[in-house]
């Protein structure tokens, strides 16, 4: 490998084409959305995962061979030891991979909030690294698990306030179901290859269902009559798409019954579904989505043994808040600004006392003036500024200014100062 250049730049670096930096306050919504995903799976039995951010080729090639994903947006590279690696294009496959590898009991409930890298065009909603709050549930082929996870999701949405969130659900059913269902559809694709749009004429041979969700209208036009999987499931296959829909109802999540629903992995068997934004354009709509992939973790080398879970995009669930107008950034605030004129002693020590005591405590730097630092303290939205001048030096006191109601001053004896801060604060919270 060359050595980088070190060639002096007249442009400023940016962050590479399809990523962002999320920046306060936007940062602040993230956490936010992330807390609330987290208490919300946690209080159903939900724990943490986190895995490496890369692993080697061969755990993401499970997705598929014949996906786009896999083919076409792997972040790839040789490392310094030569392994073949790979960054993670989603959570699943690293979540069945550490199964795999750790055996935990079961059923294995666990959640994540990851960065995902596709190599993908970018535009509003699509990037190149995303990120998802997922769960995955690994052990039980219980379909009311399904129900479970995708209740989870629907809870999820419905909590920010969304209201324009469409579940859409499908089944693949059994392993030999969807084995069977391929040869069928590959077989009345193959008839009709001449009519079909030509890009998608291409995924006849590797990838047929892919051709089922084509947006493309020639190609819609010529399948209108094409097999459905859900006519051709197994009575075993019939029966866990039945026990689902019927816990759906009983939860009161409705839900819109769509066979051509084809996700973009091929991991899936039986329950498939989309969580899609009437509120966002139809290009990037779909904001969660998911399903059981019943055969992944033998293909991982593990035993036969089930799973099921969801991915839904934070950038994405962002966005349609945005164009719902729900779940707004949580205001950023501190307790106390802590306003120095008289050296900056105080502001240094006073600050890191308040934050000692639990109180959110902000101060200005650089010995600015009076009026500045006064500035800053509206700014940062404080409920009480503690002023320190060469006066309240002198005396060892703090000048304590409320910025809520009256504006009302005291002096307090420096000693004190930091016990009768959290004495105001407690009964700003108690009225
Ligand atoms: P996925 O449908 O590929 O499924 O991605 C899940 C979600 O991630 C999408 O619905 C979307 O919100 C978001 N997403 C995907 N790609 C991008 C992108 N390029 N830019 C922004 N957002 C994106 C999975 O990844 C599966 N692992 C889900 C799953 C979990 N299935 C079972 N368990």
């Amino acid at each position: 490998m060359s050595e980088p250049t070190q060639t002096p730049r007249t442009e400023p670096f940016k962050a590479p084409v399809g990523t962002r930096d999320v920046l306060p306050p936007e940062s602040a919504r993230w956490q936010a959305l992330i807390a609330r995903f987290a208490g919300q799976v946690g209080r159903a039995g939900y724990g943490l995962v986190q895995s490496p951010m890369f692993e080697e080729i061969g755990v993401f090639a499970r997705m598929g061979e014949g996906t786009d994903v896999v083919r076409k947006e792997m972040y790839d590279f040789l490392d310094k030891g030569e392994r073949h690696l790979a960054l993670r294009p989603e959570g699943t496959a690293s979540v069945a991979r550490a199964y795999v590898q750790h055996r935990p009991a079961t059923p294995w409930k666990v959640w994540y909030a990851a960065p995902s890298f596709r190599y993908e065009r970018p535009q509003a909603g699509r990037y190149r690294q995303h990120h998802q709050l997922g769960v995955e549930a690994i052990g039980s082929t219980d379909p009311d698990l399904d129900v479970e996870v995708i209740a989870l999701l629907w809870d999820f949405y419905a909590g920010l306030g969304l209201r324009q969130v469409e579940l859409v659900l499908n089944s693949m059913g059994t392993a030999d179901d969807r084995r069977r269902y391929i040869d069928d559809i590959r077989t009345y694709l193959a008839a009709k290859l001449g009519e079909l749009d030509p890009t998608d004429a291409e995924k006849v041979e590797g990838h047929p269902m892919r051709v089922l969700d084509s947006k493309r209208p020639v190609t819609i036009a010529a399948i209108a009559d094409a097999p459905r999987i859900t006519d051709r499931l197994s009575d075993e296959g019939v029966a866990h798409f039945e026990r689902v829909q019927a816990g759906l109802r009983a939860l009161g999540i409705p839900f819109r019954l769509e066979p051509r629903l084809v996700r973009g992995l091929d991991y899936y068997t039986h329950t498939t579904f989309e969580f899609v934004s009437h509120a966002l354009d139809a290009a990037q709509s779909t904001i969660g989505g998911g399903g059981r992939y019943d055969g992944l973790v033998e293909s991982l080398g593990g035993p036969s043994t089930p799973g099921i879970g969801f991915g839904s995009g934070i950038e994405r669930v962002l966005l349609t808040c945005d164009a719902e107008g729900v779940f707004e950034a949580p205001e950023q605030r501190v307790d106390v600004f802590v306003v120095d004129t008289a050296g900056g002693d105080s502001a240094r020590d006073l600050s890191v006392e308040l934050r000692r005591a639990g109180i959110a405590a902000e101060r200005a730097f650089d010995g600015r003036s009076m009026k500045s630092q006064m500035k800053s303290a509206d700014r940062s939205g404080a409920a009480f500024v503690l002023i320190v001048g060469t006066d309240e030096l002198a005396d060892g006191t703090v000048t304590v200014r409320h910025m809520v109601g009256d504006h009302e001053q005291t002096r307090v004896e420096r000693a004190a100062v930091v016990a009768t801060v959290a004495a105001l604060l407690s009964d700003l919270t108690l009225t």
